[in-house]
């Protein structure tokens, strides 16, 4: 299990990579739109920057046909760096772009995935990660457990080396699900994560120890 942050704010990523053990970094063109008018990949190289260059980060193209994907990789890879996943919507555009990249080496991503065949496809593309899209698929009364289990169940069956990078949650309860089904990652907003540690039934019962505590020894702590 590991968990990415699905965001392109540099004050979030810095945050929550101190707290939580955070694998990598995501984004799309929807959640840059967010940071305003920003220097694109100064952007990401400072996200870079942050996480270290041994943890994935994945840069989605903003090009719609495959020979634009390609220019759009190219220049990510070129002004971010080498090592940077290419996320790619698995369109028919999309997966021509895959394969091409992948005869040239190029780390790939292949997102906006609601169904089971675009994550076959992206596998047998040669993509590293796939990202089903979990609660748009719920959204559209599509069981987002299902169609993960079954992508991970074909990656194993024929040994493919893609993994499974789950992607559009709204609660931690659809993130734990992902999980479960077989998902090997997933990507979420910090508010998330975070969400998962301060429900209100944790902060009282971390509320009464400490007024026992206190009952007892007042504001000595352990260690004094
Ligand atoms: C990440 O890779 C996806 O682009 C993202 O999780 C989509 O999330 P959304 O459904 O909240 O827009």
């Amino acid at each position: 299990m590991k968990y990415l942050l699905d965001t392109a704010s540099l004050k979030d990523i810095a945050h929550y990579c101190e707290i939580f053990p955070i694998a990598g970094v995501t984004s799309n063109p929807s959640i840059v739109k967010r940071e305003g008018q920003i220097d694109f990949f100064s952007h990401m190289g400072a996200i870079r920057s942050i996480i270290g260059r041994e943890k994935p980060l994945h840069i989605q193209v903003a090009s719609l046909d495959a020979e634009g994907m390609l220019k759009d990789a190219d220049a990510i890879l070129e002004k971010v760096d080498a090592d940077v996943y290419v996320k790619v919507p698995v369109t028919m555009e999309g997966i021509k772009a895959i394969r091409l990249m992948k005869a040239r080496n190029i780390r790939t991503t292949a997102t906006a995935v609601y169904s089971r065949q675009q994550g076959f496809l992206a596998m047998e593309a040669g993509t590293d990660y796939i990202a089903p899209y979990y609660n748009r698929m719920e959204h559209m009364g599509l069981d987002a457990e299902d169609v993960i289990a079954s992508m991970v169940e074909m990656i194993d069956r024929y040994s493919y080396p893609s993994q499974i990078l789950a992607a559009s949650f709204k609660n931690a309860g659809q993130v734990d699900r992902a999980f479960l089904a077989g998902a090997h990652t997933a990507t979420m907003d910090p508010a998330i994560l975070e969400s998962a540690l301060t429900q209100p039934h944790i902060i009282n019962a971390v509320d009464t120890f400490d007024a026992d505590w206190k009952s007892v020894f007042g504001d000595k702590t352990i260690s004094e």
